[in-house]
């Protein structure tokens, strides 16, 4: 990736490296996962705490070359129900000088149909080849309903130690209110992850930062889960992804709904609306954005005394920055814009910093074991 970024645009760049983790002839990662990295996380012990965060496979199409590169969770999407091309190009671009990228994709997918199709596939080759289990006997079961990885008792990652997201966004077009986007998603897609994610915070489709609101929040979480409750067992986690530009008070109002509703945990966070005046509208991702994502984790896992599972995302780049999020109180963490700068061995780099850094402590021992940070986030951005 490091050698893409210098010869193509950012968008051209981004779809060369999804091809090549697609036909995974990316690298792969062959160390063994150090025990103290090891983390239960929705039920389940994932290897290590460090996955890739959704927008770099939206749709679904190199989850087994991501998972070469070491990751402990992939999440992809955002996916819509119905496909849609996204905003017009040019809507990706870098800032070099700190490792930061703005994009203003606007969820372009394929849609659920195209995905489920795909992940399908992916389901019947993984049996054939590990099992043995012929096509037709895979179609046959997958027709009548029996989900083939619990049936035979593996994650929907189909790696051991690893789990699968898939994050759920609206059309462009849906009522903005409305949160029958994410139903279709949880049903359509729910039989494939491990965990959903239900996105109300990318600031390129008009309304949808609006679902975060009082009231509406919660209701559309409680309509999330109870669709959710409706799939069969063992059922993906179910998380909500919240923008890291909410002042305090609602941080609170949704750490509160989150409890309420019976949520599985929240993502914190993704890419800000806040930048210097003189930067493209767009999400702005990457280290800039770390101080404001950490203040929102930090205050949602005061407010819920750490009664809810915290994953933090949000500008992390070293194991350092990993750590930050572990003490703040986020059990796992993500990363994307990291990843884009400095390629395949990025979640190879961070586990071993961090089994350098943790010396004989576990990743486990620090979450939520950070002191304060005071300093106001928008010095550090401007
Ligand atoms: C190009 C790009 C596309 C993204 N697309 C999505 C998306 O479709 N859905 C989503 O929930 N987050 C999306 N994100 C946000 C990331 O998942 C992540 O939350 C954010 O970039 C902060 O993490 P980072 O600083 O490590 O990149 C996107 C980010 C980038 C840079």
């Amino acid at each position: 990736m490091p050698i893409l970024r210098t010869v193509v645009d950012p968008e051209e760049s981004h779809k060369l490296a999804v091809w090549m983790a697609k036909w995974r002839l990316t690298a792969k990662d062959r160390v063994p996962d150090d025990e103290k990295l090891s983390v239960r996380i929705f039920g389940r012990k994932i290897t290590n705490p460090i996955g890739l965060a959704a927008g770099f496979d939206k749709n679904g199409e190199a989850i087994d070359g991501l998972f070469d590169l070491g990751f402990g969770y992939v999440e992809i999407g955002s996916v819509t129900p119905e496909p849609q091309p996204g905003n017009p190009p040019p809507r990706l671009f870098r800032l070099n000088n700190d490792k930061s990228v703005i994009n203003r994709y606007g969820f372009n997918s394929h849609g659920h149909k195209a995905i489920e199709v795909r992940l399908r596939d992916r389901l019947r080759k993984y049996f054939y080849r590990e099992m043995k289990l012929h096509p037709t006997t895979t179609a046959t079961m997958i027709a009548e309903g029996t989900s083939l990885s619990d049936a035979l008792g593996v994650n929907r990652s189909l790696r051991e130690g690893k789990l699968l997201g898939i994050n759920l966004g609206k059309n462009k077009w849906s009522d903005p209110e409305s949160v029958d986007d994410y139903v279709k998603g949880i049903r359509t897609l729910g039989g494939y992850a491990d965990v959903l994610i239900i996105n109300v915070s990318s600031p390129n489709t008009p309304g949808l930062r609006g679902l975060q609101r009082k009231g509406i929040f919660e209701r559309l979480l409680k309509e999330a889960v109870s669709s959710r409750d409706e799939l069969k067992e063992p059922r993906p986690a179910l998380l909500v992804k919240i923008a890291p530009d909410l002042s305090d008070e609602e941080l609170e109002d949704i750490a509160d709904a989150a409890v309420h509703s019976n949520v599985d945990g929240v993502i914190v966070s993704n890419t800000s609306i806040s930048r210097p005046s003189s930067l493209k509208s767009g999400g702005l991702s990457g280290p800039p954005i770390k101080s404001l994502s950490l203040r929102a984790l930090r205050k949602i896992y005061q407010r819920t005394n750490g009664k809810l599972t915290l994953i933090g995302c949000g500008g992390i780049d070293s194991a350092e920055d990993a750590l930050e999020y572990a003490k703040a109180g986020a059990t796992s963490v993500q990363l994307y814009t990291s990843f884009g700068y400095d390629g395949v061995g990025k979640a190879r780099e961070i586990k071993d910093g961090l089994v350098k850094l943790l010396k004989d402590k576990k990743w486990t021992d620090m979450i939520g074991k950070g002191e304060m940070d005071n300093t106001n986030p928008e010095d550090k951005i401007n």
